[in-house]
């Protein structure tokens, strides 16, 4: 009866080896191994004949059983896999209803561009148009064209981020040091991209990031917002500059404040003037947040110098005109008595949600 037991053994085989089979895989490779064409039963099957004909229809009837078995087995172990598969799928997925709801945090516009919009939007209300200059500028624009000397301070590396550009070999090389190629330090360098696109008249202010390799502290950030202001038409005066400039003060600080014009120097006009707000905190009395002085520096302007007028081919003889470059940040810290201006960079919402 070697043969009945060889066909239990099989089964026994597959039954053994089932229960240590987790994938779709391993089942199909036990039933190759045992109902394959080169598989165990398989073989068995085709050795009936050589079985004496009186035990043929036992042999055959027990191998069918067999066969049976196996077949269950392997189909039964499947379903009880898929099954271990669809609740694990459920686990993952499953939603627990019992959490709290995540709440939705709406930001707000940022304090520099609400204050950089209030600008733009009193300029655009005296018909100026709103234009845009690159944040990489070669020393031409920057400097050069604004009249500014070959060794004025502002053009050294301490003062100046320069962008060398000049790669050696196809490679990209980013160092710091003195090539044509610079961060712009202030937008006033739009003046003379705008002049050499468009004829006067020209009414036009350029908000924009500038940079500076300052350390931020409370009054410095190495990055940040100015508007420039430039027009040139026939007959401006300084009279023009400073109803303009009065005009903005009193607009975004408030009708009740003062101005003050104290000349300056900027190459780039002559004359050239500092503008003061009077203080808000003490109305001009003196106090910490004016240091005393009970006035607020806010703007650089002045009068366009002829000089740069020639760097653009616009003739000083017909025209002249007006330059001004506004802080924003001093703007905002102005208008907020804030007493740092790293406040406006850290992201705090706690912060920013008050504007
Ligand atoms: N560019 C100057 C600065 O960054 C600000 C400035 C002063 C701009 C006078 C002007 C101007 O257009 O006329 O300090």
């Amino acid at each position: 009866m070697a043969m009945s037991d060889d066909l239990r053994a099989i089964q026994d085989q597959v039954e053994e080896g089932l229960k240590g089979a987790t994938t779709l895989d391993a089942l199909e490779q036990i039933r190759i191994a045992a109902l394959g064409k080169k598989g165990s039963l398989t073989a068995l099957m085709h050795m009936m004949g050589k079985v004496p004909p009186e035990e043929r229809p036992a042999m055959g009837k027990l191998a069918n059983t067999v066969r049976a078995n196996v077949d269950a087995a392997i189909a039964g172990r499947k379903e009880q896999l898929a099954r271990a598969v669809l609740d694990a799928r459920i686990q993952a997925e499953a939603v627990d209803v019992t959490l709290p709801g995540r709440r939705l945090t709406p930001g707000t516009q940022h304090l520099i561009s609400q204050i950089r919009e209030e600008i733009e939007d009193i300029f655009v209300g005296l018909g100026y148009t709103v234009e845009d200059g690159p944040f990489v500028e070669t020393t031409y624009y920057n400097f050069t064209a604004l009249n500014a000397p070959e060794d004025h301070p502002s053009r050294s590396a301490k003062d100046t981020f320069y962008v060398e550009d000049r790669a050696p070999e196809g490679k990209v090389q980013h160092v710091l040091g003195e090539s044509d190629v610079l961060l712009r330090t202030q937008t006033s360098g739009v003046q003379v991209h705008v002049m050499e696109e468009k004829k006067p008249p020209i009414y036009m202010i350029c908000p924009g990031t500038v940079f500076r390799p300052d350390t931020a502290d409370a009054n410095h950030l190495p990055q940040f917002t100015q508007v420039e202001g430039l027009v040139v038409d026939e007959g401006i005066t300084f009279g023009d500059l400073k109803g303009t400039l009065d005009y903005f003060c009193r607009e975004i600080f408030g009708k009740d404040r003062a101005t003050r014009y104290r000349p300056h120097f900027f190459p780039f006009t002559e004359p050239s003037c500092e503008v003061d707000v009077s203080c808000g905190v003490c109305h001009g009395k003196g106090c910490r947040f004016c240091k005393n002085t009970g006035w607020l520096e806010i703007l650089g302007c002045g009068m366009v110098d002829p000089n740069v007028f020639d760097y653009v081919g616009i003739d000083p003889e017909r025209y002249s005109g007006f330059a001004f470059g506004i802080g924003v940040e001093r703007v905002a810290a102005l208008r907020y008595d804030l007493p740092d201006l790293r406040m406006l960079m850290t992201g705090d919402m706690r912060f920013l949600r008050q504007f």
